[in-house]
């Protein structure tokens, strides 16, 4: 089957290039609000993040820092909105988040970035479905923000729960997806018993299939290929569309080529597209890649 690739080099929080009910699929990672690798693409998103943080600085006031959260989640809802403007009904969108912790004026706060993101989307109309949880491979307990139990951490009650897990928030547009009788596309689509098993449980510990990743590509946080597989072998059929409007390190484009599926991805970092390159590796001869620019 020939699959259609496009790469566009701009931000998702407006995608143009999109019609309404194009998209049969979204699956992606967002930056993630309040871990601080991601403060200045936020900042970039949202230039009054940038003046809340320097708020803070003067006030050291409470509600400055619920205010920064507040506004790094209301950024990634309008990408969240795009989303589903371009998705067809019975489409479903993948986001993969997970929640945070951070000392930030003085004090330590949780703060559940999977809750906030079920709420904006619920606001905008989605149906929010029962979610994945991804147990992380490399994440160790953690004692007053250090990376292991030391010394008193034997002792209650001061130590703290890992987050050794990630959200796959799952949610669709509308009703149950309708397909004409014997679809050929989503019969060839079928998963196998043992697939389905394993696929729509929720906990996914996926150690035995880590990638082998590069540090830049741990610095931009890239999901695994086999995550990004799953998703759309279970949410969509041969021949679909399917949308990363954070693609990163172009992990969704990878796995929707392997998979005989269409992809559009956004990416904001230009600097990003020799990594990009490098894992798509040679271009299938049956995948149409194109790259582009937008302006917004
Ligand atoms: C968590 S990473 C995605 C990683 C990706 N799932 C992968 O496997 O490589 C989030 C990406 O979103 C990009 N980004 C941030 N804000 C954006 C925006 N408004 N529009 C498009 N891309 C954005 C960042 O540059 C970063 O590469």
């Amino acid at each position: 089957m020939l699959t259609e690739h496009k790469i566009i080099l701009g931000n998702s929080q407006k995608m143009p290039e999109l019609a309404d009910s194009s998209v049969h699929l979204i699956v992606t990672s967002p930056p993630y609000p309040m871990i601080k690798m991601w403060d200045t693409p936020f900042a970039r998103m949202d230039p009054k993040i940038a003046e809340l943080w320097q708020e803070l600085k003067a006030d050291c006031r409470e509600k400055t820092v619920t205010r920064i959260y507040e506004s790094m989640h209301k950024s990634l809802a309008k990408v969240w909105r795009e989303a589903y403007r371009a998705l067809i009904d019975g489409g479903i969108a993948c986001i993969n988040v997970g929640d945070a912790t951070r000392t930030v004026n003085g004090k330590f706060r949780l703060f559940p970035n999977h809750s906030k993101i079920i709420e904006h989307c619920e606001k905008i109309g989605f149906t929010t479905l029962p979610y994945v949880l991804w147990k992380k491979p490399t994440t160790k307990p953690k004692y007053k923000g250090k990376g292991a139990f030391l010394g008193s951490g034997f002792l209650p009650p001061n130590a703290y729960v890992t987050l050794d897990c990630e959200f796959i928030l799952i949610f669709r547009k509308g009703k149950l997806r309708q397909f004409a009788r014997h679809d050929p596309n989503r019969y060839e689509s079928a998963f196998t018993k043992k697939e389905r098993d394993e696929w729509f449980s929720q906990i996914w510990d996926i150690t035995g299939t880590r990638q082998t990743e590069n540090q830049l590509e741990r610095r931009i946080a890239a999901f695994p290929e086999e995550i990004a597989s799953r998703l759309i072998r279970m949410f969509s059929v041969k021949g679909d569309t399917v949308l990363d409007p954070f693609l990163g390190s172009g992990t969704t484009t990878k796995t929707a080529m392997q998979n005989e599926r269409n992809s559009i991805g956004y990416e904001t970092d230009e600097s990003l597209l020799p990594l990009i390159k490098k894992k798509l590796g040679p271009v299938p001869t049956a995948c149409k890649l194109s790259i582009m620019k937008h302006e917004n």
